[in-house]
Order: structure tokens, then sequence, then C-alpha cells
């Protein structure tokens, strides 16, 4: 990706939309807290410590929720706040650290009391406006060293643990609440309604963000940044660049044309889906290039998994630039960047955005100086699929699992050949066919057939064979930088393996991969 791409300036979001600032101190959690307020319907945004009261003033937040973070707030270079922050009168939440940093700035103590907590734990809560109308006695997830022993002054202590008295504390006046646990985790059974009572009753932030809210406001700003002006757009098959081109239709229509390079490596029936939905259903302006010839022809001969997804790459710029010169001059190009890629890239620091690559549709070429269109710069990846769904983007395309840009090339160990290629669509069709029948499709994050190019031998009436093995791969992830292998159940895989073996002749062996990541990764090249 060049730079002349990236630097171009992104809009800031629109100024009435009032967000809920997260505070990132650090801890593991930040980007969870920033989806859950999400998820009770109110904006949010991830913003670095370091953040000025005079930043924080000009967005106008609803709330500050502080995250939790891995430090003791008397270590050396712990994460602290401009204290003028707390000035503003802005209701704020500390969570675990978050709480501990409150209670220290602002007349409490925190001690090392030589009692940490570690995992669930009793809580024993009292009325007030955090707990309103949940139970008395809850379980929530606790993660601390250090103990708030004394809370800000004037706060009301309304919750505490067996081994940690103060867990909780409020003080509506000051606007100033603070939780020891995480109300972030599923291990806090009533951590969501805890923070909605936060946000929806002490914040007063209306449950205004929806998927329709969305839509909505990117319409808008998409028509303010294009104008009159053409857009070009990526189609991959995967959910991002089928929503941002999506939402870019409803802004300018027919000033948006598609090109959806089909590099003949996709799964089956998936480039004549992405026709048919974009072409046929939402009417919009396609180029459908069918460029398998060209891919296979770059592919010939290659075994090394890393110059796959060179040439792949290579070649898609290639027959992008063609395309898009064929379509002549044309100034915006939408790219599907998602929030947690911004916040990956340092976007929360206040560093300019470096935005990963590889996972993008294809890269684009150096010399080709067009500005982005970034309709979801601003959204976690659930919050994509809400709004696909809303637009009425067929189930299929909004819950599909996430699939590499190379495609099948890098689910082929060996050299990728037609007669491969098609084995391999055979096996994965029939596995998600029989996954989806289980019901299961959902609960995994990805799950495939590999087709290592090796033959073993087997045996059918009294012949042996010689014929392909296919590896079932399906794992669970939050994130995919870690992966556990799913345990699907005996019966389903029996089922799925003696149709591959019978429906598919060139394999005779069917294997499950039972590795977790680390050490294995999720793809097998
Ligand atoms: P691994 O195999 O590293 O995969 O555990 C992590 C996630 O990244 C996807 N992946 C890729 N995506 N181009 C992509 O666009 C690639 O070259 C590539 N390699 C892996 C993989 O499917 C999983 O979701």
């Amino acid at each position: 990706m060049s730079a002349e791409i990236l630097h171009l300036p992104v809009p800031e979001p629109a100024a009435e939309e009032r967000p809920v600032l997260v505070v990132d101190l650090g801890g593991q959690y930040s980007q969870l807290i920033a989806r859950r307020v999400r998820e009770a319907r109110v904006y949010s945004e991830l913003v670095p410590h370091r953040i000025t009261a005079e930043e924080v003033r000009r967005r106008n937040p609803y709330a500050l929720v502080l995250s939790g973070g891995p430090a003791s707030v008397y270590a050396d270079g712990a994460p602290r706040m401009d204290p003028e922050i707390f000035e503003l009168g802005i209701p704020t939440l500390g969570i675990c650290y978050g709480m501990q940093l409150l209670a220290q700035e602002l007349g409490g103590r925190v001690d090392r009391t030589g009692v940490s907590e570690f995992g669930k734990t009793e809580l024993q809560a009292e009325e007030g406006e955090l707990f309103a109308g949940l139970p008395r006695n809850q379980t929530c997830w606790m993660s601390h060293r250090d103990s708030v022993v004394a809370p800000p002054e004037g706060a009301r202590v309304v919750a505490g643990s067996p081994s940690t008295p103060i867990a909780a504390f409020e003080h509506p006046e000051r606007g100033l609440y603070g939780v020891q646990f995480h109300p972030e985790v599923v291990h806090t059974p009533y951590g969501h309604d805890v923070l909605k009572n936060f946000l929806h009753g002490s914040a007063g932030a209306p449950p205004t963000w929806t998927a329709a809210a969305v839509i909505e406001e990117q319409v808008e700003r998409i028509r303010a940044q294009v104008g009159s002006e053409r857009v070009l757009c990526g189609l991959s098959g995967g959910v991002d660049s089928a929503v941002a081109a999506l939402l870019v239709y409803k802004a300018v229509g027919d000033q948006l044309t598609c090109v959806f390079v089909d590099h003949g490596l996709l799964r089956q029936d998936e480039a004549m889906q992405v026709v048919e939905t974009f072409e046929g259903h939402f009417h919009v302006p396609l180029v459908h290039v069918d460029a398998e010839e060209r891919f296979l022809a770059r592919l010939a001969g290659v075994e090394d998994p890393e110059e796959k997804r060179r040439r792949v790459g290579e070649e898609f710029i290639r027959v992008f630039e063609e395309e898009a010169r064929k379509l002549g001059d044309v100034r915006f190009l939408v790219q599907g960047t998602l929030y947690s890629d911004v916040i990956e890239s340092g976007g929360t620091d206040g560093v300019a955005a470096k935005i990963k690559s590889h996972h993008n549709v294809g890269g684009l070429p150096a010399d080709m100086k067009m500005e982005l269109v970034e309709p979801l710069r601003l959204l976690f990846k659930d919050e994509v699929r809400r709004v696909g769904e809303e637009l009425g983007l067929p189930e299929p395309m909004v819950w599909r699992h996430p699939f590499p840009g190379p495609g099948l090339s890098i689910r082929i160990i060996g050299e990728v050949t037609r007669e491969r290629l098609d084995v391999l669509r055979a096996a994965d069709a029939i596995l998600l066919e029989e996954v989806r029948r289980a019901g299961l499709y959902r609960e995994l994050w990805q799950c495939f057939a590999v087709l290592p190019a090796i033959k073993s031998v087997g045996v059918q009436g009294d012949e042996r064979t010689y014929a392909y093995p296919i590896v079932i791969r399906a794992v669970t992830s939050e994130d995919a930088m870690t992966a556990d292998w799913a345990r699907l159940p005996y019966d389903l895989i029996e089922t799925i393996s003696s149709r591959i073996i019978n429906e598919i002749p060139e394999v005779n062996r069917v294997a499950l991969d039972v590795s977790s990541k680390p050490p294995a990764t999720i793809e097998w090249e």
C-alpha cells in the first residue's frame, strides 16, 4: 500500500456524534470495553491515556470509561491521565486499574493489601445507580493485586467482595463511579447491566447507536466526501468489501463501479454469489473479471507459500489496475478498513495510520493516486455484520468466515493446479454444507478443507488406490491471534468423511486437524 494513498486525510467523526471515550490504560480488555459500550447502543471510541483535557473537552463526550491496566498505580511509569480531565465534570467510570487511578487522583487511597483476587468472585451489591434493578448477590470477574482502601472523597461504597471490601463506589454529584471487577467480560453475568446503568442512567447517554443510525450517518458522510465524483470499489466476496460497497452505493448510486477480480481461487459458487447479489439483486454497476487462467498461469510450478502469496497479490494489482484504467478518470477508491485495523495501527495513539495491507483486497498499485473512502473505519466487525444485515445483504455473505486473500492457493499444500482446486472446492463445499446443516457454522471462527498434494494408499474393492487426503480444519477463536481446534461431534465428522470419500473419486482419506494456535496456525501455509 503506497504512502500517497495512506496519508490522505480521513474525515474525523461528525461533530454531532457525541462519543463515550474509553481511555486505554494498557489493559487487555480496552477494546472489549469499547465494543460493550457500543453493544449498549452508545457510540464509543478508544483513546490513549495521554489524551489532554483540551482534547477531551473538544470531543464533548457523554462519559469517560477508564480501562483496566497491567500496572500498579504505584509502579514506575504507571499510566496516568491529565488531572484536569477530572475537573471537566464528565461522568467517569473507572474499571479495575481505572478505578484505582480515580481513587488515587481524587482523594482516596490504594494499597497493596497483600490479598489478590483472580477469577470468579461473589459480590455483595447495594442500592444505588450502578446496581439499580440488579440482584444484591452476584458473581463477577476480578483480576487485581492492589485494592482501593478509601474511595474518592465523598463517594459511597456500593459493593464489596469477601477480600475486597471496596469493590465499587459511586459519587453521583461528582459523576464518579468505580468498579474493581470487569463488567466487560462474560464471566460477570450482570456486567452488561452495570455498564448500561452507568451509560444510560448516570451519564445520560441515549441508546441511539444502531445499524440504521450508522447507515444514515455514513451515507451523509460519503456524499459530503465524494460529491459528484466517481468511486471505485474492489469486491472480494468477503463481508467487509460487500458492506462498504453497499454503503457507498446507497450514498452515491451509479457513481460507484465495483470491480470483482475473480482469481479462480474462491470457494464453490462464491463468485456466482457475488455477481448475483451485486448485479442481480442490488443492481450495482459491476465489472466481473474472470481472471482464473491468468492466475493459474502465474502459479504454475510454485510450491512455496510466500511465493504464492506474492504472485497472487501482484497479479491481483495488475488486473485491478487494468480494469480501473478502462474506467477512465475515477477519483475515489473504497477501502474496507475496520476500526480494529485503525486501533492496531496505532490509530488511538495519534500515530499516523499505517493500515495492514495484506488483508485488504489485494493492496493497490503505488501510482494509483486515489483518495480513500473508508465507510467502515469506525466499525468493529460485528457492527459491520449488523450494518450488512440492515442493508439486506444475504445471510451467507454477512456471516461468511474470514477467507485469506490468496484464497485456496494456500490451502493446497504444493503446486496449485485446476484439478486440485476442483477437488478441494468439492470437499470444502461438502464440509461447509454439513457444518451448516448441523447448525454449527456460526459457532466456528473458520472451518475449511485443506488438500496436501500427496497421495496415500487406499483400497476399493480388490484394487489399491492412490489418491489425495483431505484435512478438515475447524477452529474457534475470538480474533485469530489464538485459536482452539473445534470439538466437532464424531457423528458429524463421520458424515463429512464418508461423503467426501464417496462423492470425490480423487480422495480416499479424510483427516482431522487437532492442533491449536499457537503453536500451529489456522491456515496450513
Ligand atoms: P494464521 O494461519 O496465521 O491465520 O493463523 C490468521 C488469520 O489470517 C488469515 N490469513 C490470511 N489472510 N492473506 C489474508 O488475507 C493471507 O495471506 C493470510 N494468511 C492467513 C487466516 O485465514 C486467519 O483468519
